[in-house]
């Protein structure tokens, strides 16, 4: 028994929420392991639809413990609000979610320095959820931070108020006036009691020190599934630096965000989509500006779960995928929104970049936008409706074409094709 993970391996929205639940069966808890709010996972299921931001995606099987681990960073308003909405859809949730007393808390202040951060930055902004998710990674690796723990010890409020006014004084010297600043819909002061009345809330979940914990169940035999939130692409050491988030999004953080050795790790789930997209700023060789891109975005409803922003989308990257896949370790890939491209008659796969002047098949230190030009291999669509294919119907011939050419680059098997948002559209391969 150990713990096998499930990362996202592109530019995050990959479509990790919907395995996760799919695959929550065959485990006894799922684990976050790092980032927070800026993610939005999306399960759909009998008519329903739900997105998380912080809470693990194997929230709906009530057999299933969820664990948001050390690594996570927690804004306890936006969780309180997730945790709401769950329980007035009938979904248990307090009883089986554990917080780490070790995961950091967002504070209002730190979400006005993100966005005073991206105004200072202008043109060259990273197009950040503004969720605070840079600023509190930052206090915490500068050994200011405030974590759960932290909440019911006596001079927790004395504390706080140390932090904000350190971060106001950042946001002054950033020339940003955050008076008419909105935060989810409410000024700063409002913002600020919302989250002081948040924090009855997560005092009462069940707080533990999710390293024992979590290892005393690997003891047990029991299985753990880890559950990445954004993708490998916009890891904060192995990512488009600096348009990426602000957490170790590959295999790394599932040993520093959960406190769970190497040598635990068993299967590696890379989770990639049929084509590509990117939301927010940054380089994205294969972006398509044309109809293409526009018909991926319509038929793929591609508008960001967390901020609603339409996603930028462009064809498969498998020099970049190669990348994500080396990072990792990936034992097994999972192929998203194949549906995507039914209409598509010819699909085109990067397989190379033509890069100052050379073909190459990695990604260089310096690829800022425009300096990575693909080069593409033409593959035949489908032309037909995957959504509709129950498991023993297997996939069309052209689809199994594009799969093959796919592991034949990289390597790698898929073992499972989603075709459509639904828990239930799914092919095991
Ligand atoms: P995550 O952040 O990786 O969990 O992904 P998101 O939830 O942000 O975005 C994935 C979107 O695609 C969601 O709206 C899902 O409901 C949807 N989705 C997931 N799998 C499929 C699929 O196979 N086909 C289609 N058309 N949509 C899918
Ligand atoms: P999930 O888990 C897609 C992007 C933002 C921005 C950059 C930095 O749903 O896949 P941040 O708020 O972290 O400072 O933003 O990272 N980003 C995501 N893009 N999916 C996500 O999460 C993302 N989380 C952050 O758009 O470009
Ligand atoms: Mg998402």
């Amino acid at each position: 028994m150990g713990v096998d993970v499930l990362l996202g391996l592109q530019w995050g929205d990959e479509g990790k929420g919907k395995i996760v639940d799919v695959l929550t069966p065959l485990y006894d808890v799922v684990a976050r392991f790092q980032g927070g709010p800026n993610a939005g996972h999306t399960i759909e299921f009998e008519g329903k639809k739900f997105v998380l931001h912080t809470i693990p995606s194997g929230i709906f099987n009530p057999k299933c413990i969820n664990i948001i681990g050390n690594g996570v960073i927690i804004d306890p308003a936006i969780l309180q609000k997730e945790i709401i909405n769950l329980e007035s859809s009938g979904v248990e949730v307090t009883k089986n979610l554990f917080v780490s007393r070790k995961a950091h808390l967002i504070l209002p202040s730190h979400r006005l320095i993100d966005a005073a951060s991206e105004f200072s930055k202008g043109l060259q902004k990273i197009g950040s959820t503004l969720k605070g998710i840079g600023p509190t990674y930052t206090d915490k690796t500068a050994r200011n931070g405030l974590r759960v723990g932290d909440v019911s010890v006596p001079d927790f409020f004395e504390k706080y108020t140390a932090s904000k006014n350190r971060h106001l004084q950042t946001v002054a010297q950033l020339g940003f006036d955050y008076t008419n600043h909105m935060i989810d819909g409410f000024d700063f002061e409002t913002y600020e009691k919302r989250w002081f009345a948040s924090l009855e809330l997560l005092k009462k979940l069940n707080h533990i020190d999710s390293e024992y914990f979590i290892n005393d169940l690997l003891q047990k035999g029991k299985n753990v599934l880890a559950e990445g939130a954004q993708g490998s692409l916009l890891d904060v050491d192995f990512g488009s630096y600096p348009f990426v988030t602000s957490s170790n999004t590959t295999i790394a953080g599932v040993c520093s965000g959960l406190g769970i050795a190497p040598s635990k790790i068993g299967k590696v789930y890379g989770i990639f989509k049929a084509y590509c997209t990117r939301v927010g700023s940054g380089p994205f060789p294969t972006e398509l500006l044309d109809a293409d891109g526009e018909n991926m975005r319509k038929t793929g409803n591609e508008f960001g779960s967390t901020t609603g922003r339409p996603r930028r989308c462009g064809w498969l990257d498998l020099p970049a995928l190669n990348y994500a896949i080396m990072l990792n370790g990936v034992t097994d890939l999972i192929m998203m929104k194949a549906d995507v491209l039914d209409g598509f008659k010819t699909i085109n796969v990067a397989v190379a970049y033509q890069y100052e002047g050379k073909r190459i098949a990695y990604l260089p230190f310096d690829a800022t936008d425009g300096k990575l030009v693909p080069v593409y291999s033409e593959i035949t669509g489908w032309n037909c409706k995957v959504t509709e294919l129950k498991e023993k119907d297997g996939l069309p011939v052209d689809l199994e074409n594009y799969i093959h050419f796919i592991e034949n680059e990289v390597k790698t098997p898929v073992t499972i094709v989603s075709t459509g948002p639904d828990r239930t559209q799914i092919v095991y391969r």
